[in-house]
């Protein structure tokens, strides 16, 4: 069940929308899913995400020899990553990364509204020293109006990250916070499991699945 658009948008990874992956996302959306069942199937959710994300990484060829003797011609990875979350829901992502990607080192982003020109402000960030030399793997789970996500994606940029080195991972997104995302940053692959039809009055995404925040962290 493809809920949104059907179109191709141009750097935006879709997984591929396997009965597996619809039943994942119907036991996550359903409102009657209890905290743990929605963390454990949040998280085989964000193991693909970070999977399908390892699939854009760098690799040179490089040849080994099997038990048998045998030489195989393989790649190993290239390069350096690291994982930057967009606190509160994005810290969900980080330990499915690291049981991905072990011993990764993760930054941290905390973006807040603030409330008299309701405007996303970055509150505090750390993030490795040398970020720009990494593809970074950038973390929230529900990317709406991308308020969060575009102000998050700036640091980056600031600290010298390359808008190709950044991958944006998330589990629902809609046309339009895609569409505000890629104005300002084209060169930026999101890579995402859902595309929803759209947004509510009250900015939450539409099916959606709640608060994700809430929902994995809360309640
Ligand atoms: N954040 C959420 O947790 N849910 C939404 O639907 C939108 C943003």
């Amino acid at each position: 069940m493809l809920t949104g658009p059907t179109e191709p948008f141009k750097n935006v990874i879709l997984l591929p929308q396997t009965n597996q992956l619809l039943a994942l996302y119907t036991i996550i959306r359903d409102q009657n899913t209890k905290r743990t069942d929605f963390c454990f199937y949040s998280d085989r959710i964000i193991r693909l995400l970070v999977e399908e994300g390892l699939n854009h990484m760098p690799v040179e060829a490089k040849t080994i020899t099997t038990p048998t003797g045998q030489t195989y011609d393989g790649v190993s990875f290239l390069g350096k990553i690291c994982g930057v979350s967009i606190v509160r829901a994005g810290e969900s992502m980080e330990q499915p990364l690291r049981d991905v990607c072990r011993s990764v080192r993760i930054g941290k982003i905390l973006i807040q509204r603030n409330e008299e020109t309701a405007e996303a402000e970055l509150f505090y960030e750390k993030l490795p020293e040398d970020i720009h030399e990494r593809n970074v793997f950038l973390l929230d789970p529900m990317v709406a109006t991308g308020g969060s996500a575009i102000v998050a994606t700036k640091v980056l940029l600031e600290k010298g990250v390359k808008q190709e080195n950044i991958f944006f991972l998330n589990l629902v997104c809609c046309k339009e916070g895609i569409d505000l995302y890629h104005k300002e940053f084209p060169n930026i692959k999101i890579v995402t499991g859902a595309i929803d039809s759209g947004l509510d009055t009250k900015k939450y995404l539409n099916p959606g699945l709640g608060d994700f925040g809430d929902r994995y962290f809360c309640i």
